[in-house]
């Protein structure tokens, strides 16, 4: 083991160029070639990879800092054994020297000679091609700002080689054919013209010299045509000064358009090979860095957010089950806003909405009871019940309905098993109450609704409600609950259709009671109606059930005599 001290190798003859990205800290191992830190010129980026494994001791430089070949870097503790003579990080695009001559086709005529060996590749022989520049729209020279590829990797037709950049736009130069990158002939920084040879490829072909011959400048031909083809398919709004280039992959760098193709993204080749090792989509990261460059740590906090969300459940309010997010909107260019934070119920109110919304099939259906006789009952009792403290509100007869049906409607009262293989059939009746308080909707549960009489019910409810008001709810109140009364009769309204608070499988919905013509077989008479709605899981209750249940509902509401049958 030694101590060294790596430099800035060789970049190109750039001075004072900027760190804009240290992805080493000290204390850190480091392999042969890991990245250690960008560096940006005005127009490119290159990284500067570590000469050797080693351990870092000490960070010569800190973002900001500007460079130039020679400058110190940092302290490494080599654990190569060999490792005196290197002791220069050298550019990842550095080892590509430029080739004297170029040839727009010749047959390689070692894998020729291989094939009269080896009986496998009899049909073929392996050409290599020049990669050539395409047409840049006008523009006359443009940087290569990102090597795609190294010399070696087997490349798919249109995979990235390049990528270049104006001042105003970056444009992604894909392979024309597939092949085996050979030589890239360019670095990082370099400035590159239309018709520019910057590469070669080693494609297969047909054996035989004259079909080999054929083949290749028909190889030849694809990659002028592949690049025309990419001219001819740039979308027309693309920066003046590129106005056609491959793959529909010009972007204003500097614009706040939203970003739609990974290739328009601002993104250093790090930052683009980091995205690539976790599968992150480099179109849905912001980028913090100069001119919205999306950095390492950018793509890090852009992970470690989805894990947080996805642990949270909130990944489901924007994108749950795989749905593509809403866009985000700036409503500021709108009008004027203000940004108020939601409360945490609301945010976990939020989540439980979409997760319950994208979880069950719900299916609503509706139907009115005739409270004229309940509502008269009730208007007889109000006083009293004063007397005793009770505010007689519709509310602690629907509960103790609701708690009624579902006795004697069971189907109502399970919960799907999540081995997916079994119900849970409920032998307890707990209704929870949808509760508007000051921080948002909270639903409070009662306890054996099924067991208790009207004044009890009346009493305890108004308790749970006012504690969901004052926040004093303690969670196991907010549990068990095994069907759900959601009422916004004082509101008023005809009719909603509640979201299934899930694990319960069923929800009512209780709109504002009107007086209505109701035909009694002779005449219409003024009846006291109330619209109510009934969402459920189809997955746990079928059309039949809910009719059944609303038959029995509708019943005990018409009829509160029946409650204490
Ligand atoms: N039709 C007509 N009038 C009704 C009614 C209905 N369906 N329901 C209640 N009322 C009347 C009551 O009788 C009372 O009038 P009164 O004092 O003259 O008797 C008045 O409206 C106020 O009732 P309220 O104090 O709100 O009590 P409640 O017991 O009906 O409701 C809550 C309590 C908690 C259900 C209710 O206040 C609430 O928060 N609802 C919101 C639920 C919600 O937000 N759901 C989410 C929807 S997605």
């Amino acid at each position: 083991m030694s101590k060294l001290t790596v430099t800035v190798p060789d970049i190109g003859g750039a001075e004072n160029v900027e760190i804009i990205e240290i992805n080493v800290a000290v204390g850190d191992s480091v392999n042969a070639d890991q990245d250690l830190l960008v560096l940006e010129t005005d127009k490119a980026t290159m990284e500067i990879p570590c000469p050797q494994a080693g351990k870092i001791l000490a960070l010569l430089v800190k973002v900001g800092d500007k460079v130039s070949e020679g400058s110190a870097i940092l302290e490494l503790e080599s654990s190569d054994s060999a490792d005196t003579e290197q002791n220069k990080a050298e550019p990842a695009a550095a080892a590509h020297e430029p080739a004297q001559t170029a040839p727009v086709a010749e047959i390689n005529a070692g894998a020729a000679d291989a094939s009269a060996t080896d009986s496998s590749a009899a049909d073929s022989v392996e050409s290599l091609i020049d990669l050539v520049v395409p047409d840049l729209g006008g523009a006359s020279e443009v940087t290569v700002i990102e090597l795609c590829a190294q010399p070696g990797d087997n490349l798919n037709a249109d995979d990235s080689l390049i990528v270049l950049e104006t001042d105003k736009a970056s444009m992604d130069i894909p392979a024309p054919v597939s092949g085996t990158l050979k030589e890239l002939l360019i670095n990082i920084g370099d400035k590159v013209k239309e018709g520019q040879v910057y590469g070669r490829l080693l494609t297969q072909a047909q054996q035989g010299s004259a079909a080999t011959a054929q083949q290749t400048s028909a190889q030849q031909a694809a990659v002028q045509a592949a690049s025309n083809k990419a001219v001819e398919n740039a979308p027309a709004t693309t920066a003046a000064a590129v106005s056609a280039v491959p793959v529909a992959a010009v972007s204003e760098t500097t614009s706040s358009a939203e970003k739609t193709d990974i290739h328009n993204v601002y993104a250093g080749p790090s930052s683009r090979r980091l995205a690539r090792q976790l599968g992150v989509d480099l179109t849905k990261v912001k980028g913090t860095g100069d001119r919205s460059r999306i950095t390492k740590d950018d793509i890090r906090d852009y992970v470690k957010a989805l894990v947080k969300q996805a642990e949270s459940g909130v990944a489901a309010v924007t994108s749950g089950s795989g749905i593509p997010a809403v866009p985000a909107v700036d409503f500021a260019q709108f009008g004027e806003i203000e940004l108020q934070p939601m409360s945490k119920i609301k945010k976990v109110t939020a989540a439980n909405m979409s997760r319950n919304w994208l979880n069950v099939p719900h299916v609503t259906q509706f139907d009115e009871a005739d409270i004229t006789d309940l509502d008269a009952f009730r208007a007889s009792m109000k006083a009293e019940a004063e007397r005793q403290g009770v505010k007689l509100t519709p509310l602690p007869f629907l509960i103790k309905a609701a708690a009624s049906a579902l006795t004697l409607e069971p189907s109502f009262n399970v919960s799907l098993h999540h081995d997916g293989e079994h119900m849970v059939q409920k032998h307890y009746v707990h209704i929870g109450i949808a509760c508007d308080t000051p921080n948002g909707l909270m639903v409070p549960v009662l306890r054996d609704a099924d067991k208790k009489g009207i004044y009890q019910i009346a009493r305890e409810a108004s308790e749970l409600i006012e504690k969901a008001r004052n926040g004093k709810l303690k969670p196991n109140e907010m549990q068990g609950g095994c069907f759900t009364i959601s009422s916004l009769g004082a509101m008023g309204g005809t009719g909603f259709t509640p979201i299934v608070n899930a694990p319960e499988v069923a929800i009512m919905g209780v709109s504002k009671a009107q007086i209505k013509p109701q035909w009694n077989g002779k005449e219409f008479v003024p009846r006291n109606m109330l619209p109510l709605a009934v969402s459920y899981d189809h997955r746990a209750i079928n059309g039949a059930d809910c009719g059944r249940f609303f038959t029995t509902l509708v019943a005990l509401l018409s009829d509160v005599r029946r409650l204490i049958l």
